[in-house]
C-alpha cells in the first residue's frame, strides 16, 4: 500500500541524471601528495603516531637492537600491564566549556615546563641511532622538555652540556659498588648544570630480557655470523656505528660483556635507604627517586629526603609481575603528595596517557621508548616527531575533555574500568 502510494522509479525523482564533469571541477579534486624529498623526512612524514614510529624503527636497526629497545623482562608482564592499565583509563568530559586555548605547561620542582613530560634516562642510545644522546638533548632542548641523561649513557656529562645547554637536563644515577666514582658523577653533574639528580633504585641486579639473551646481543654488538649478515639489511646503521666515535660508556672505562653481566659487575645489591641520606650530602639540588612501586616506600624514601618520587617499573625492563604504576598512582599521591612531587613513567605511548596520570595526581611522566622510537626511526629529527605526537594528542584530550590546561585536571575527570571490562 505505502510503495504504491509513496514510491517513485529514481528516473521519476531525477536521481540519476548524469553529465560530464567539467575540467575545472575535475582538477580541484586533483591534489598532488606533498612527498618530502628528505628520505628521512619522508619517512618522518608517514609516522602519525608513536606506534607508527616504532614500525618504523623497527625497519631502521638490526634486530638484537630494536629488541633490546622495545623487549621488557622475562615475560614482559610488567610492560603488558602497564599498557592495559592506560587502556582502563575511562575518561569523563565535561561539555560546553571554552577551549579555545589550553595550556599544556606545568610546574615541576619549581621550574616551569611548557608539557608535562621529561625523557627518561636511557642507557646505549647511541646503539639506537649514532647521534644518540646529543640528539634526544637537542630536540629536548628545542621543546623545552627535561632531558635525563643515564648513567649508562653513550655521551658524557659534560658533552651533553655543551650540545644542550639551553636544555633542561636531569642527571640519572645508579648506586655503584665503588661510592667513590658515584660522588664523582654527581659532581660532575653539578658543575655542569644538571638541575635535579634521579636516583634509580630497581636495578639491584639486571632484569632478564629474554630477548637480548636469545639475539646474544653485546656492549658494543659484536661481528659474529649474523651480525654480518645484518650488515646487508642495515648498512646505514652499521656505517654509521663503524664510521663514528666507538660505543663506549661515557661515565664507564671500557666494557665488553652483556648489559646482564655489567650491570651485576658495576652496580651495588646492598644499597639501602641509607644511601639516600648519603647522596643528600653530596647533591644539594632536587632528589628524586625512581622506581619506587608501593606507598610504604614511596613514604621511606620521602622520609630519608627525596624531594620526588617516581613511580616506574623501568619499563617493565626489571621485575615481571610488577604492579601497573598508573594503578598505584592514586594511593601514593594521597600519602606524599603534599611534601613530594609524584611522576610516573612505563608504558606511555599516546598523550592521552599522560593526561590520564595527570587526573590521577601525578606531576609529571617521563617516557622512555616513545622518544627512542622516533630516535631509531629519524634520529633528532625523529624525537622532534615523537615530541610532538604526544604533545599533539594531549592538546586535543585537554579540548575533548572540556579542560582548559592540566592545572585543571582531577580525578573526576578519569576512572579505570575493571580490568578486562
Ligand atoms: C632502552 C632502554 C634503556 C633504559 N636505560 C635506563 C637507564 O640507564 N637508567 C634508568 O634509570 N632507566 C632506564 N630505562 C628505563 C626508563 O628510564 C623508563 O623508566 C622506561 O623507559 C619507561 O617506560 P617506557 O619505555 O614504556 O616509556 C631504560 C629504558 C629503555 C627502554
Amino acid at each position: 500500500m505505502w510503495r504504491e502510494t509513496h514510491w517513485r522509479e529514481p528516473e521519476e525523482v531525477g536521481l540519476v541524471d548524469r553529465r560530464l564533469p567539467r575540467w575545472s571541477e575535475f582538477r580541484q579534486l586533483l591534489r598532488p601528495a606533498r612527498v618530502p624529498l628528505d628520505p628521512t623526512e619522508r619517512r618522518l612524514h608517514r609516522a602519525y603516531t608513536i606506534a607508527d614510529l616504532r614500525t618504523i624503527a623497527a625497519h631502521r636497526v638490526p634486530r638484537a637492537v630494536f629488541d633490546y629497545t622495545d623487549g621488557a623482562a622475562e615475560q614482559e608482564i610488567s610492560l603488558l600491564r602497564a599498557r592495559r592499565s592506560f587502556a582502563r583509563v575511562e575518561f569523563h568530559p565535561q561539555a560546553l566549556r571554552d577551549v579555545s586555548t589550553t595550556d599544556t605547561g606545568t610546574t615541576v620542582l619549581g621550574r616551569r615546563w611548557p608539557v608535562p613530560f621529561a625523557l627518561a634516562p636511557t642507557g646505549f642510545t647511541r646503539m639506537m641511532h649514532h647521534e644518540g644522546e646529543r640528539a634526544a638533548a637537542r630536540a629536548a632542548q628545542r621543546a623545552g622538555v627535561t632531558f635525563t641523561l643515564s648513567t649508562m649513557g653513550t655521551t658524557s656529562i659534560e658533552q651533553i652540556a655543551r650540545e644542550a645547554p639551553a636544555a633542561h637536563k636531569w642527571f640519572q644515577l645508579y648506586v655503584w659498588r665503588d661510592r667513590a666514582a658515584g660522588k664523582d658523577l654527581v659532581e660532575r653533574a653539578r658543575a655542569a648544570g644538571y638541575e635535579a639528580l634521579v636516583l634509580t633504585v630497581d636495578t639491584a641486579v639486571a632484569g632478564a630480557r629474554m630477548r637480548d639473551v636469545r639475539n646474544g646481543l653485546t656492549i658494543p654488538p659484536a661481528l659474529t655470523p649474523s651480525t654480518v649478515l645484518d650488515a646487508a639489511v642495515h648498512p646505514a646503521w652499521w656505517f654509521n656505528l663503524l664510521t663514528t666515535e666507538p660505543l663506549a660508556f661515557a661515565s664507564l672505562n671500557e666494557w665488553q660483556g652483556t648489559v646482564a653481566e655489567l650491570v651485576n659487575a658495576m652496580f651495588d645489591p646492598a644499597v639501602t635507604f641509607a644511601d639516600i641520606e648519603w647522596l643528600r650530602g653530596v647533591w644539594p639540588g632536587p632528589l628524586l627517586v625512581k622506581g619506587i612501586h608501593t606507598v610504604g616506600d614511596a613514604r621511606a624514601v620521602v622520609d630519608h629526603g627525596a624531594d620526588g618520587v617516581i613511580l616506574s617499573t623501568h619499563g617493565g625492563r626489571q621485575l615481571d609481575r610488577a604492579a601497573a604504576p598508573l594503578e598505584v598512582l592514586s594511593p601514593v599521591v594521597d600519602a606524599v603528595g603534599d611534601r613530594a612531587e609524584v611522576l610516573l613513567d612505563t608504558g606511555i605511548m599516546h598523550g592521552g596517557d599522560v593526561v590520564a596520570a595527570l587526573a590521577l595526581g601525578a606531576k609529571a611522566c617521563l617516557v622512555g621508548r616513545a622518544f627512542l622510537y622516533g630516535l631509531m626511526a629519524g634520529g633528532e629529527r625523529g624525537v622532534d616527531r615523537s615530541i610532538a605526537i604526544l604533545t599533539r594528542e594531549m592538546t586535543r584530550t585537554l579540548q575533548l575533555l572540556g579542560v582548559r590546561g592540566v592545572a585543571e585536571l582531577n580525578r573526576s575527570h578519569v576512572s579505570l574500568r575493571r580490568a578486562g571490562s
